[in-house]
């Protein structure tokens, strides 16, 4: 066998170091300017509260933290096209409208009022900021859930391959499995073919039984169909999945799943975020 001279584990190509450490740089810059805001560029404290953060200070840490990570997993440069889904009141589009240098941001909610406030306030340096309501015959998170009605949520607005960047934070856990596939089967036609996805999600295994029984939290989930859980109304609206039924959600919508971590919504090990965050990449991924 050949003698090793130096680890493979510890040398990344030149190359790739240094656009590594361009991109901490750019996505530095980015957050540093968010945090100089001021408060009326920052959204309003009953929007903060609403999807789930106490206040400012809350709001803003989470933001750097998912910033950063999704530019460095998705190798996101300044021109590329990213799609946030369920945007909320703007909390990723902020650092993005800074990060993007000839780049398109485009951001998807059924929340009128947020989607306002980020239109009005949120503005690229010299990139593109697009805001879209999305229709809905049933807005569950705001009113009560009828499970027999039909929403068909689509991407219709953008085309086959457009997007080099998707992410869904808190969205497919807050929405029924049917609506949760109608978007899935869409992000897979609108990523590029090299592109990939962060989404999260609500797992149903073995530590969110532990946590039930330990903590009483959580009692009120139920399986309303094989591998799907619900619970709550309104924005409190709670959906889980096993973790059989969740991939085949992803795989049945033209997804494959690259990458899983555990978060700690219900006490799971070594977890870095609130909610199980998933890498998928479109079926019939090629790197060009
Ligand atoms: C907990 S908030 C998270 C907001 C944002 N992703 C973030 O991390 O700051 C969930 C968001 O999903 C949005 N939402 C709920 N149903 C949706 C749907 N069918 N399509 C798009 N967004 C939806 C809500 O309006 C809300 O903005």
């Amino acid at each position: 066998m050949g003698k090793l001279t130096s680890s493979a584990f510890l040398h990344a190509p030149r190359d790739s170091s240094h656009a590594m450490e361009d991109r901490l740089k750019r996505v530095r810059t980015a957050l540093a300017s968010c945090t100089g805001l001021d408060r009326n560029q920052l959204p309003p404290d009953n929007m903060i509260n609403r999807i789930g953060y106490s206040g400012v200070p809350q709001f803003l840490a989470a933001q750097s933290i998912h910033f950063e990570e999704m530019v460095q997993r998705g190798r996101i440069e300044p021109d590329e096209t990213v799609l946030d889904l369920g945007c909320g009141c703007g909390r990723l589009a902020t650092p993005f409208a800074q990060y993007l240098d000839g780049g398109t941001y485009i951001g998807i909610d059924v929340w009128r009022e947020a989607l306002d406030w980020c239109r009005g306030t949120v503005k690229a340096r010299s990139g593109t900021m697009r805001f879209i309501e999305r229709e809905t015959v049933n807005k569950y998170s705001f009113e009560i859930r009828k499970p027999i009605s039909r929403n068909s949520y689509h991407l219709s607005e953008l085309q086959h391959e457009q997007i080099g960047f998707a992410f869904a934070i808190s969205l497919f856990t807050q929405l029924q499995q049917r609506d949760s596939l109608s978007y899935l089967s869409e992000l897979a036609r609108v990523l590029k073919r090299n592109a990939c996805a962060y989404l999260t999600a609500h797992v149903i295994d073995d530590f969110f039984f532990d946590y039930v029984r330990r903590t009483g939290r959580h009692r009120a989930a139920t399986q309303e169909e094989p591998g799907c859980y619900y619970a709550y109304e309104g924005q409190e609206f709670f959906a889980g999945y096993t973790y059989r039924t969740w991939t085949r959600m992803i795989e049945d919508s033209g997804l494959r799943i690259v990458g899983y971590e555990p978060g700690h919504w219900a006490g799971k090990p070594g977890a870095l975020h609130h909610q199980d965050t998933f890498l998928v990449i479109p079926l019939g991924y090629r790197k060009e």
